[in-house]
This record gives C-alpha cells, structure tokens and sequence, in this order.
C-alpha cells in the first residue's frame, strides 16, 4: 500500500531531524510507531501529508510516487489525525464540521449529506448531528475529527495518540471503534507512547530514536529486547519482569497475555 524509502528530511538545513527511512505497510494493517519525544515520529506524519517535502527519498501509494500530489489531493487517502482534536477542529456545528471538505471539493448539498450521515453513523455521532461541537467530551470531538478525516474516503489512516488524556472507557471505547475501522478495510498507523496500546492493538511497530527507524518488529519482540527498549528508551513492561522472574520465555509469555486479555475484552 505504502511504501517510503530513502526518506530524509530537516526543518533547517544543518541538521536531518529523519534519517534513511524505509519501510512498506501492507494494506489492512494496523501498526504502531514509537519512540521517544523528538524521535521524528511526527515529522514522518507531516512528510507522508506532504505538509513538509523531504529532502530526498520517495513516498509510494499503490506504487504511484506521491511527490507531485498536493496536501489536498493526498488528504483524500491519507487522512491524518492531530493528537489534539481542539486544534483540527474549525465550525461551531458537528454536521458542518464533518462536511466541510466535501463542500470545498463542490459536491452538492444532498452528495454531502449523504456522505456525513454515514460517517457520522460509523463513529456513533449521528443521533448528535444537529449539535454544536462544544456539547461534546473530549473523545466525542476526537470522533467527529475522525468522521471528519472519514468523509474523505482516505486509504490510510494516520492518528497521532489517539487516546493520549482519556480514561480507560473512552480509551477503549477509541481502540475498538479504530480496530473496527480497521476491519472495515481501512489501514491504520498509530502514533503512540502507550505500551498497552501498542502491544493489545498492533501486530507490527516501528520504532524511532533520534531521527532513525531502529527496529521494524512485533511488539512481543520489541518487549522482550532489553536493548532495543534502552535505545528507544522505552520502559520495559511489567510483563516483561513477571516472565524473567518465573524464567518463562518472554516473547511467548507476553504474546499469550496478549491473546488472553483480547479474549476476556471481547466477552
Ligand atoms: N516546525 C519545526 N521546526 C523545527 N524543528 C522541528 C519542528 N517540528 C519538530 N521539530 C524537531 O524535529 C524533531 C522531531 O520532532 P517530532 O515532532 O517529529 O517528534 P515526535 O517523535 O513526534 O515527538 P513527540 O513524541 O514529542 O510528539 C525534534 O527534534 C523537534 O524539535
Ligand atoms: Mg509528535
């Protein structure tokens, strides 16, 4: 579906704030991109919007390159979601919020609310169609800029920690509503500091540190190498510990946990 390689890029021309970058994501995946504050996690984000060029390296969709594609025209399938919805949103209504890039493109005023209802119906947002943005909750706004991004039909979705300020139900309710999207068709990329996130949701992680994609791997993986964990300084899971203690095999240990915790959550 998408493939980067050779991706280097810098805001300033004394210093590449990515490196080298390359990797391919399959359609239908969900995978997670990690690593610490300043890794480049955003960067990347913005370089695949084409809110910034690189500097050299290509981006492929579907093997088309996408280096002459304006932000609008990659905005229709490559959706990116901003970790703060506050800041991506610009209506004072729901409805118009989720129309307004379809009004933009001259679709007619029926085509558009055709399109709205559905996404609003997808993301539990219809029976507040007629409501001004700010009767919302926080994860309610997260929604409509979802519904907003969803509008666009986009192939890709990127979102920047999703679930970054919420409790454990508008978490939950956030993941299974994108695995959802996810299992509609949808491929998704997860930017995120949350280790459960990554480990009960992805199958796959790329891991950034200072610029440079250090590992392409599964999160078991990536939990049961000490090493790999420093030089992305992210912490080592308490599963991680309860398998050395008992001196179980951590990777199996920790896939089971995985696999058992997906299960009891469905119930
Ligand atoms: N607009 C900008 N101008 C100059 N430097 C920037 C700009 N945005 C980010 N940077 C720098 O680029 C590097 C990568 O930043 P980026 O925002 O991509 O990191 P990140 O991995 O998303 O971090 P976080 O986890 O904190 O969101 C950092 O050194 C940052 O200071
Ligand atoms: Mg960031």
């Amino acid at each position: 579906m998408l493939t980067v390689e050779e991706l280097s890029f810098g805001y300033t021309p004394d210093k590449e704030n990515l490196s080298d970058i390359n990797f391919t994501i399959y359609k239908g995946e969900m995978v997670s991109i990690v690593g610490k504050n300043g890794a480049g996690k955003s960067t990347l984000a913005k370089l695949l919007c084409g809110f910034v060029t690189q500097n050299h390296g290509s981006i492929t969709l579907k093997g088309r390159n996408l280096a002459d594609d304006t932000i609008k025209e990659r905005a229709g399938y490559i959706g990116y979601v901003m970790q703060n919805p506050n800041q991506m949103i610009s209506k004072p209504m729901i409805y118009d919020e989720v129309a307004m890039s379809l009004r933009l493109k001259g679709m007619t005023e029926e085509q558009v609310q055709e399109k709205v209802h559905e996404a609003l119906k997808i993301c539990g947002l219809y029976p507040f169609r007629n409501w001004p943005v700010s009767a919302l909750s926080y994860g309610q706004k997260k929604r409509v800029t979802i519904a907003s991004i969803l509008v666009q039909e986009p192939e890709i979705l990127i979102l920047d920690e999703p679930t970054a300020g919420q409790d454990f139900r508008h978490y939950t309710e956030i993941m299974e509503f994108l695995k959802e999207l996810n299992e509609r068709g949808i491929t998704v990329l997860m930017i995120t500091h949350d280790m459960h996130l990554m480990l009960e949701y992805t199958e796959r992680s790329l891991v950034f540190s200072e610029g440079h994609m250090i590992a392409d791997t599964t999160p078991a993986k990536l939990f049961s190498d000490p090493q790999l964990l420093r030089r992305a300084s992210l912490k080592e899971t308490s599963l991680f510990e309860l398998a050395k203690r008992c001196g179980l095999d951590s990777e199996s240990y920790i896939e089971k946990f995985i696999r058992y915790d997906r299960q009891v959550r469905n119930k």
